[in-house]
């Protein structure tokens, strides 16, 4: 196991710079920094436990994650860590990765710098160069929310969207629909992929076919769920409802289908999912599937918090179940 000298050598640096890159307690210039990673990456060198025990006390801050603030859905969630951030006496420093890994990578050294005592993350970009970062940077707790890759270094709160896929199916199949489509979330993100296991468990069960054509991708905001609407409305034959994965996507589907000079739920009928504060007063209302957003985030800085203090706990990973919230945007077939 190389030692913190053969890591200042490899860097060229003191050893002293060494550990203050390592335990974050002067500042050190980005470009000193990578060169001391990188040897310590180099050597497999872990900072043992007494360097680490070295750290300064709390700073009583969290740092998190998020892949956007302008999603409500994101929004709702992180207000809920804040709220409770503030009533535990935390302050909370808030990265905005819009869907990018480096910036990702970016903020988490910010945050290190300022040594935040744990970290939230709630971005599905990033998340395994973020991973490879605190790997070698010794224990620092983190709680990933929403959805996340397996790791058993940390919790993990995840929505049981395969759940939600199925109620919301199964609402529209108990409308009497039974010529159903999606708009689907982005390729590959668990939500999305879950989602569509729920709706075809549903489809399944009741013997209604799934027409390829009509699953058609989005990525979760407005503009892709308009896109999407207005390609399943130029098909020759389209289906009599749809189920949208999330709430922005069906707002612009609501657009596109008004738009087309089609009326909701009337000429088509749109489930969503989410249920963001905004949903209640779109025209109309949206039936849709229900996250508990604030839950969901008062959940994350106590799991986290407890981890911060040393608690040991078992059960890394909390599944949150949805529920469905039935408006207007839905009627009998
Ligand atoms: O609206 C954003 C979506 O992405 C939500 O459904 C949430 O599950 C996140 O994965």
């Amino acid at each position: 196991m190389a030692n913190i000298k053969e890591v200042a050598a490899r860097a060229g640096v003191s050893t002293t710079t060494v550990s203050h890159v390592i335990n974050e307690t002067r500042f050190v210039a980005e470009e000193t920094r990578e060169r001391v990673f990188a040897a310590m990456r180099d050597l497999n060198y872990a900072p043992s436990l007494v360097a680490r025990s070295l750290k300064v006390k709390e700073t009583h801050s969290i740092g998190m994650l998020v892949t956007t603030s302008s999603n409500p859905f994101f929004a709702e969630v992180v207000r809920g860590v804040e709220r409770y951030c503030f009533e535990q006496g935390y302050n909370l420093m808030l990265g905005n990765t819009e869907g990018e890994a480096q910036t990702a990578l970016s903020y988490l050294k910010m945050m290190l710098r300022k040594r935040v005592d744990g970290l939230l993350i709630m971005c599905s970009e990033g998340q395994q160069e973020v991973f490879n970062q605190l790997d070698w940077l010794g224990t620092l707790p983190v709680v990933v929310m929403d959805w996340g890759l397996d790791s058993d270094r940390v919790d993990l709160i995840a929505d049981n969207s395969h759940l939600g896929g199925y109620l919301a199916t199964r609402h529209l199949i108990d409308l009497g629909h039974r010529e159903i489509g999606c708009i689907m979330g982005p390729e590959g993100r668990a939500p999305s992929t879950q989602r569509l296991a729920g709706f075809r468990q549903a489809m399944a069960e009741a013997a209604l076919p799934v027409r390829p054509e009509w699953l058609q991708g989005g990525e979760f905001d407005c503009a892709s769920g308009f896109a999407a609407m207005t390609r399943l409305l130029a098909m020759p034959t389209r289906p009599s409802a749809l189920f949208i994965f999330n709430d922005m996507m069906a707002m612009g589907a609501i657009s596109a289908a008004h738009q087309a000079g089609l009326r909701v739920p009337e000429d088509i009928s749109l489930i969503g999912y989410d249920n963001v504060e905004l949903a209640q007063y779109l025209s109309p209302p949206l039936t849709t599937i229900n996250q508990p957003k604030e839950a969901l985030g008062r959940l994350a800085v106590t799991r986290l918090l407890a981890r911060i203090h040393g608690e040991q706990i078992a059960n890394r990973l909390i599944t949150q179940e949805p529920d469905l919230v039935i408006r207007q945007s839905c009627r009998r077939y």
